[in-house]
């Protein structure tokens, strides 16, 4: 879909009600039976617009789908999100995003899916992806920085999403559960998969995959105690679309910044304040071992501060950490 579709789209949601052919014409520099074309497009993907003589076009219904036309609306970045392409179905964007960066697709190119077939999570696990109801989506960065410090982005893109979802979703407090996830009421509602390609000196690219749940109501026995969505804590659906810009509009800026710093002292603040881990006793697995500790922060590398049974201090770089019941 290109600049001019979305563009229409994007003046008749600002409106409200009619806009003249007329003005469409003037807006973008094109002709009436062009304006005509652009507003077929619309409807095929699922837009309801009317079109009444005398008064020109109206957008009477969304198609609630994260199109690129409806994501556009609400999208405010520079390059991330500029390069769009949307699958009713894919295996898995992350991989779609490998191949596209292989190719040399440039930075912010973004894949975003309806459903996955073959969705990937953290540590082998599978991300379930049924269509219709969550986010599912990757970019493409190519930061130029020493690859140890392409960890730092999990926690910058989960930073970026905990704000979309606080300015977005109202009565919820989502948490950010170090180093990938965002937990609604202890449970998860959106995971974060960065993959990258590199040499030590030198990061090709890097995949940012994100996954959301956002209107799924209802989830497997295996899943209910583990996973949750926003409409189930909310109570109201969330768009998609929007949704998906606002984490987009949140992460540029920030990427922005963490580009010209040493790490992210910047946003350390922000994420240990709505941190799930602070002061828990927590274990955290690695590969081959698993460590013990009383969490009293993140340092400025985003590694997780742990104060270990014998008092000493434990930076742990990775790992997945669980809440442990019993003291340390
Ligand atoms: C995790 O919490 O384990 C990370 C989950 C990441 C899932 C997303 S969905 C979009 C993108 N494509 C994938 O195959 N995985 C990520």
């Amino acid at each position: 879909m290109n600049s001019v579709t979305t563009g229409i789209l994007r003046s008749l949601s600002r409106a409200g009600g009619f806009v003249s052919g007329e003005e469409l014409c003037r807006e973008f520099s094109i002709t009436r039976s062009a304006v005509w074309k652009h507003v077929g497009l619309l409807r095929e993907e699922g837009y309801r617009i009317e079109a009444v003589t005398g008064r020109g076009y109206r957008l009477a219904g969304l198609c609630g789908r994260p199109l690129e036309a409806e994501v556009g609306m609400f999208l405010n970045t520079g390059r991330i999100g500029k390069y769009y392409f949307y699958h009713p179905e894919a295996s898995s964007t992350n991989t779609l995003a490998r191949s596209l960066a292989q190719e040399g697709g440039p930075e912010g190119s973004l894949i975003v899916a309806d459903s996955q077939s073959g969705g990937r999570g953290r540590m082998g696990r599978n991300w379930h992806s049924p269509p219709g109801v969550n986010l599912y989506f990757s970019f493409i960065l190519r930061p130029g920085v020493p690859s140890f410090r392409v960890p730092q982005l999990t926690l910058l893109v989960a930073a970026a999403i905990h704000r979309a979802l606080h300015s977005h979703v109202p009565g919820i407090q989502p948490k950010v559960k170090w180093p990938n996830d965002i937990l609604v009421g202890g449970r998860k509602v959106c995971g974060v998969l960065c993959e990258m390609q590199s040499e030590p000196d030198l990061t090709h690219f890097v995949i940012v995959g994100v996954g959301i749940n956002v209107n799924q109501s209802v989830f497997s026995l295996e899943l209910r105690h583990l996973a949750t969505s926003l409409v189930k804590e909310s109570g109201s659906s969330v768009s998609r679309a929007h949704l998906l810009a606002d984490v987009l509009n949140h992460f540029e800026p920030l990427y922005d910044e963490w580009l010209v710093r040493d790490d992210l002292s910047f946003i350390i603040p922000y994420l240990d304040e709505h941190s799930f881990l602070n002061a828990r006793d927590v274990t955290v697995d690695q590969f081959k071992q698993s460590i013990r500790g009383r969490v009293s922060g993140l340092a400025p590398g985003g590694e997780l501060m742990l104060l270990g049974t014998d008092g000493r201090r434990i930076l742990v770089s990775s790992g997945e950490a669980h809440i442990r019941k019993e003291p340390t």
